[in-house]
């Protein structure tokens, strides 16, 4: 029970807010004197192709003052976040996972967190594998499950954190030290539950961090988006490279609406803890509910591995409703402000039988 705290008030604990993140959202990449125009707002070029100078020759790619630096994706807001250099925005979160598991090559080892994202676990289960990696799906919670399944040939681990659906917390500074132990594993973690503004994996260790944009990091239920963050110049030279050869990559108008939805993040995902701890602790007594898993509350068993490794607990709730299946559908379909509809991350609510 999480009697501790008063209804949408949290018990303290959690680590203190990122310096300066809204400003850095805000500002950083953003500079009007970048641009021919000056726009405030960064602008968008919609062409698909820039003249050359010279065969080979991007005449103003990246450069001062140019238009040509319009032809941007969201690396040009994220890198200046402090624990994190490199950032590179992919077609999908899937599309994100696919350029990342292209890092691999056939006969490599996977180890996946076996509690993922249903669309990670069909990716490597029935695609990646068919591709020759071999991937094996562990119970990451415990760091002596995740020490003995790394094999000789285990190149890359893939956790989530909290997990998606049963919000178990993954302590990622303990992941990254053991795997890291075994050489040049690559630490990958999915933030997309937490949003930069809750966690930050790089500062605890991991190689890369990844995001599904579609949900908080835009916000809006409008852009399907992945992003990856990385410190690693190897990392990054090769996931640009397959970025660009896979094709992967994201709209112009997606990485506008993506920029524009990353300036209130820090708005956003403070509200949408606040809400969801009144939510959660709402249910916890209700006699209906069976039992309720938010990474918020002291009643979740690693409530204090949240307070070391996050800012706060985002929008994201898992709870069982007494009885079976029946009870689950009819309550589902009785929903008033809640929309039945797969996602997360936007500013409406929604629920869902995973
Ligand atoms: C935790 C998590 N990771 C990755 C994804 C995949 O992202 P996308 O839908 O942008 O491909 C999702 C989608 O629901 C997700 O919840």
């Amino acid at each position: 029970m999480s009697g501790d705290c008063k209804k949408g008030e949290l018990e303290s604990g959690f680590q203190p807010p990122f310096e300066h993140f809204s400003t850095q959202a805000i500002h950083a990449g953003q500079d009007p004197e970048q641009w021919t125009s000056m726009a405030v707002v960064p602008p968008i070029s919609l062409s698909t192709t820039f003249k050359q100078a010279a065969p080979g020759k991007h005449a103003c790619y990246n450069g001062p003052k140019s238009d040509c630096a319009l032809f941007y994706d969201l690396s040009f807001c994220t890198p200046s976040w402090p624990d994190c250099i490199f950032c590179l925005a992919f077609a999908s979160g899937l599309a994100t996972t696919m350029t990342i598991a292209h890092l691999l090559k056939s006969g490599d080892n996977i180890i996946c967190m076996n509690d993922v994202y249903g669309g990670t676990n069909r990716y490597f289960r029935r695609v990646a594998s068919e591709m020759g990696l071999e991937v094996s799906f562990i119970d990451c919670t415990s760091l002596e499950c995740l020490d003995a399944a790394i094999k000789p040939n285990t190149k890359l681990v893939w956790i989530e954190t909290p997990t998606n659906p049963m919000m178990s917390v993954l302590d990622i500074k303990g992941c990254a030290e053991t795997v890291h132990k075994h050489g040049d594993i690559i630490l990958v973690v999915d933030n997309t539950f937490m949003s930069a503004y809750f966690q930050r994996p790089l500062a605890l260790g991991a190689d890369i961090c990844m995001y599904s944009a579609t949900k908080y990091m835009n916000g809006h239920s409008d852009v399907v988006m992945g992003l990856a963050s990385m410190n690693r110049d190897d990392l990054h030279v090769k996931l640009r490279f397959l970025q660009n050869a896979i094709g992967a990559v994201p709209s112009p108008f997606d990485c506008y609406m993506c920029n524009r939805g990353l300036k209130t993040l820090a708005l956003r995902m403070k509200q949408h803890f606040k809400n969801a701890l009144v939510v959660a602790q709402f249910l916890e007594v209700d006699p209906r509910v069976e039992k309720v898993i938010f990474p918020g509350l002291p009643s979740h068993p690693q409530y204090n591995l949240m307070k070391q490794q996050c800012t706060g607990s985002s929008g994201m709730i898992t709870f069982l409703i007494k009885g079976d299946l029946k009870n689950a559908t009819t309550f589902l379909k009785n929903l008033k402000l809640f929309v039945l509809a797969e996602s997360l991350g936007g500013y409406e609510s929604l629920a869902e039988h995973p």
